[in-house]
Parts: structure tokens; C-alpha cells; sequence
């Protein structure tokens, strides 16, 4: 089993004006599935390509096992990696694929064979074994590619955007088996990714990235319940997080179009945090806007009335955009099971202020967040 530790890793491509990657810390745990989320650009592939070996580190260390292996080549790290462009032999059938790193290790035939067809099954690839790659679809030749990595045990899976040619309902399907296949071998996994549904399903630890620079590292529930900053909570969980520009002042959140109470906790942290009389954002997720009498009584405090300015049916639920200056609000949902919200309506929301979360409104970081981090 191993393990990983990746200290301050910083890369800047020859003749670029900025880092890709700037300052990277990471130590990573025999067996963890890590995930590297973020905006296209913002340097998930070029920091998966140094602990490749395919890209030379700027400065830092990558240590594995306790060796510094800045300067060991790719092919002698132990990894098996699977990227967006699949890149098979066009010449070789499917098993000769992916066999193929086994052959090149000198497996005996009859296990080549038995690994081959076990993780061909898991990856709806059987039928397809005897047909070279030109003669399979895009998601079949994505599947062989995964096949090829995941059929060794190496010391370190890295994989690049591996589920991106697939159509939405293979992508479900092969994200559960690449997690089950992970757990059976135990190898470390660092997977890449822009899709947040993706990092929150499979990681134990989401390393989030924003123009270079890590955002925050945790537990997809970390990173959803306590958001370092602005980024964060917007970037994780769908829908995504409302964030309203206004006030605080004496225990109450003011914006354009309206005014609530924060809850008493929340009022003793802003004013101890020296907020009273400040401008800051109020991050509310879909789950804490609500309405109906039931949650009025509840918080009598936090209700305003709105207009609701679009609705989009999705079967299970119902998404409604309401007018609040100076933001307006997304909010999944909202109605069903007690009512159906139209276009043009006035509705008296409902901010579950048990469930709010504040930021500054000039360094957009969390004021709770080292609070709730303590909790
Ligand atoms: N070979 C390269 N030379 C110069 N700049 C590069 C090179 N590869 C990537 N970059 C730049 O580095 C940044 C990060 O790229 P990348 O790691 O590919 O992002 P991501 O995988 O998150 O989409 C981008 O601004 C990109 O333009
Ligand atoms: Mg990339």
C-alpha cells in the first residue's frame, strides 16, 4: 500500500506569464480516492500529469512512499492512468488492449486471460473483445481505455475526465464501477474532473481548484456543509448556492428587496466577528428557502414576499427563479407536494435561518467557517 505526500508543487509552463499550478499541499492516505474538481483551466490535468511524471515540476516535492520521485520517469512510478483521449492501439483487438500492460509485466496467459475477461464484464465490454478499436463507439473505446488501467494493481491510478465521451446514463453506471473497482483493489486513485456530481460521488477527499490555487480540501460533506469561501459554495452541490450582496446590522440581514433575522447563534458569531454596520454576502442553498404556514410560524422572523419569475417542471421536482434585488434566487423544489408555483406570483418565502451561511464581502470568505471547522 502506499502513500503520497505532494509538498508546495508548483509548475509554470516555459514562456507562460502565470503559474498552472501554484503552491500544492497535499498527503495522501493508503487506499483514499481523491478527486481534483474545478473550472476548465484552473490546473487539475497539469497537476495530474507532473505526479504522472509526464510534466516536469517547477519546484516542490512529490514524495511517494517516502521517496522524493521528481526525477523518476514516468514509466518507473507504478501508475496506471486512463485520460480523455483514450489513445488505444489501433492495431490490437479489445483483449489485446487491454491485456496489454499485463502481457508487458509477463502474466501468465491463462491469469491474462481470466483479469481480462473479469473487468471486461464489469465494463459491458465482453461482446466487443474480438473488434479493434476503430470498429466501437466513442464511450467503448473510453471503457477499453479504463479496462486497460484498471486490469493491474499499480501503486497509483490517475485518471483524466475518464467518463466525459460516455452518455449521461453510462457515465452513472461506469462512475459506480470505477468507485467499486477502487475499493476492491485498494490502490490509491487521484481522478480528475470539472463535473461536481462526479467529485461529490466518488471522492473520500475533494480537492477543489480555482485558477491555479486550491480552494479547499475535504470530505464531499465538508466541502457541501462548510464552504470556505464564496467559490466553494457556489461550485459544489446542485443547485447551486444563492448568494445575496446586503447588510448586517442588530441582527438583521437587509438586502434590496427585503430583511430577515438571523438566528441567535449566527447574531452572537457576526458580532463578534465585528460585522455590525457591514456589507457581506448571505449564502442560502435551495433546502433553506421554503414556504408554506407551517415554516412562516417556524421562523416568523425571515419571511418576505417575492414574485416568482420562472418555473421549470422536472417531473420530481420543480425549480422556481424569484425575483430578489439585488440577486435573484434559484430555488429546487420549492411547492411540491403542497402546491404548484406559476409564473408571475407572489409567494412569501421562508429563510430557514438555522441553515444560512455569510461571507465577506471583500475577501468572499466563509465567517463561519473556522467555527463550524472547530464543531
Ligand atoms: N503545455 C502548456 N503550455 C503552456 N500552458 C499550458 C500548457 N498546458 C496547460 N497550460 C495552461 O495551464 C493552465 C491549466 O491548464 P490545465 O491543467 O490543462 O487545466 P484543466 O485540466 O484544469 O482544465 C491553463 O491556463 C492552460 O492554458
Ligand atoms: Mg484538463
Amino acid at each position: 500500500m502506499s502513500k503520497i505526500s505532494l509538498r508546495n508543487i508548483v509548475k509554470k509552463y516555459p514562456n507562460a506569464e502565470h503559474c498552472s499550478v501554484s503552491d500544492f499541499n497535499l498527503d495522501i492516505e493508503e487506499g483514499e480516492f481523491i478527486v481534483l474538481v474545478g473550472p476548465s483551466g484552473c490546473g487539475k490535468s497539469t497537476t495530474l500529469r507532473m505526479i504522472a511524471g509526464l510534466e516536469d515540476i517547477t519546484s516542490g516535492e512529490f514524495i511517494l512512499d517516502g521517496e522524493v520521485v521528481n526525477n523518476v520517469s514516468s514509466k518507473d512510478r507504478d501508475i496506471a492512468m486512463v485520460f480523455q483521449s483514450y489513445a488505444l492501439y489501433p492495431h490490437m483487438s479489445v483483449r489485446e488492449n487491454v491485456g496489454y500492460g499485463l502481457k508487458l509485466r509477463n502474466y501468465p496467459a491463462e491469469t491474462t486471460k481470466k483479469q481480462v475477461d473479469e473487468i471486461s464484464k464489469d465494463l459491458f465490454l465482453t461482446q466487443y473483445l474480438e473488434r479493434k478499436p476503430k470498429e466501437l463507439s466513442g464511450g467503448q473505446r473510453q471503457r477499453v481505455a479504463l479496462g486497460r488501467a484498471m486490469v493491474r494493481t499499480p501503486k497509483l491510478y490517475l485518471m483524466d475526465e475518464p467518463l466525459s465521451n460516455l452518455d449521461a446514463k453510462l457515465r452513472t453506471t461506469t462512475r459506480s464501477e470505477i468507485s467499486r473497482m477502487h475499493r476492491a483493489k485498494g490502490a490509491i486513485t487521484i481522478y480528475v474532473t470539472h463535473d461536481q456530481v462526479e467529485a461529490m460521488t466518488m471522492a473520500d477527499r475533494i480537492v477543489l481548484m480555482s485558477m491555479g490555487e486550491v480552494q479547499q480540501i475535504g470530505s464531499p460533506k465538508e466541502l457541501f456543509t462548510n464552504p470556505k469561501n464564496c467559490f466553494v459554495a457556489t461550485f459544489m452541490g446542485m443547485p447551486s448556492m444563492n448568494l445575496i450582496e446586503g447588510s448586517y446590522k442588530a441582527g438583521n440581514f437587509s438586502c434590496d428587496s427585503f430583511t430577515i433575522a438571523v438566528s441567535d447563534t449566527d447574531k452572537k458569531i457576526l458580532d463578534d466577528a465585528g460585522y455590525d454596520g457591514k456589507s457581506l454576502f448571505l449564502g442560502a442553498r435551495s433546502s433553506a428557502i421554503r414556504s408554506g404556514k407551517k415554516y412562516e410560524e417556524a421562523f416568523p422572523n425571515s419571511c418576505f414576499e417575492t414574485t416568482a419569475m420562472n418555473v421549470e417542471y422536472l417531473g420530481d421536482s420543480v425549480n422556481v427563479f424569484f425575483n430578489a434585488e439585488p440577486n435573484n434566487l434559484f430555488v429546487g423544489t420549492l411547492g411540491t407536494g403542497e402546491r404548484e408555483v406559476e409564473v408571475d406570483e407572489k409567494v412569501t418565502l421562508v429563510l430557514d435561518n438555522t441553515k444560512l451561511h455569510f461571507f465577506d464581502s471583500e475577501t468572499e470568505e466563509s465567517i463561519k467557517y473556522t467555527i463550524n471547522q472547530v464543531k
